[in-house]
């Protein structure tokens, strides 16, 4: 976990909270839901203050919410239908399996073998079938941002090869142009696989 990106997050969770609320629900939640089995179990990681939790909560899933960062958490603690833990996406283990892995825009802030770590795991924390969504930024040098957060985007021909080693079949794909969350424009990449049968 990088301690730097996590106290930021720690100290400016309010006015995350308040951008994240104003972008209201995007396309990439709605093809996670769509393709989720209804009424299914998902996991988010990196939930932040936890907008996209309570969404697919409030459409129906269970949603269990991991962030490294406390101060996020408190915007979802003691919410009916989401249950909510302090962790270092680094310390997953698999006591769970899951109908759907949400993972959006936050696999960014690991190091590299970190994120290939975790690509590994993945499938071990998926039913058959199941959906594991990655949004993550995209480009090929780890780089700290002006608020100190630290990121490592990726390549797409990079990320089609570590999904398909690991038994992920990617259904849908798509990128923008999109902004950060100190107004610095950013290209994103949307990936939505699902664990071979
Ligand atoms: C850009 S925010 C995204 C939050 C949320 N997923 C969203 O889409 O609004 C990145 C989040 O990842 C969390 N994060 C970064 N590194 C982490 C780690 N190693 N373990 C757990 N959470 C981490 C941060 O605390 C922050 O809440």
């Amino acid at each position: 976990m990088d301690n730097e990106t996590i106290n930021f997050y720690d100290q400016n969770a309010e006015e995350y909270s308040k951008w994240r609320s104003n972008q209201g629900a995007d396309l990439a939640q709605e093809i996670f839901l769509q393709n989720t089995i209804s009424a299914g179990n998902i996991m988010d990681l990196g939930c932040g203050t936890g907008e996209k939790s309570l969404w697919f909560r409030d459409n129906g899933l269970t949603v269990k919410a991991v962030d490294a960062s406390n101060q996020m958490l408190q915007f979802l603690k003691n919410i009916d239908g989401v249950k909510c833990s302090r962790m270092d996406i680094n310390e997953l283990s698999f006591e769970e399996n899951f109908d759907g892995i949400w993972a959006s825009f936050s696999v960014q802030h690991l190091e590299l073998h970190e994120q290939n770590i975790l690509f590994k795991k993945i499938p071990k924390m998926l039913k058959a079938g199941g959906i594991f969504y990655l949004g993550i930024h995209e480009g090929n040098q780890s780089y700290r941002d002006q608020l100190g957060r630290l990121y490592v985007p990726r390549a797409e021909k990079d990320l089609r090869s570590i999904f398909l080693s690991n038994n992920l079949s990617i259904f849908k794909f798509f990128r923008e142009q999109s902004h950060s969350f100190d107004g610095d424009p950013i290209k994103v990449m949307h990936f939505f696989s699902r664990l071979n049968a």
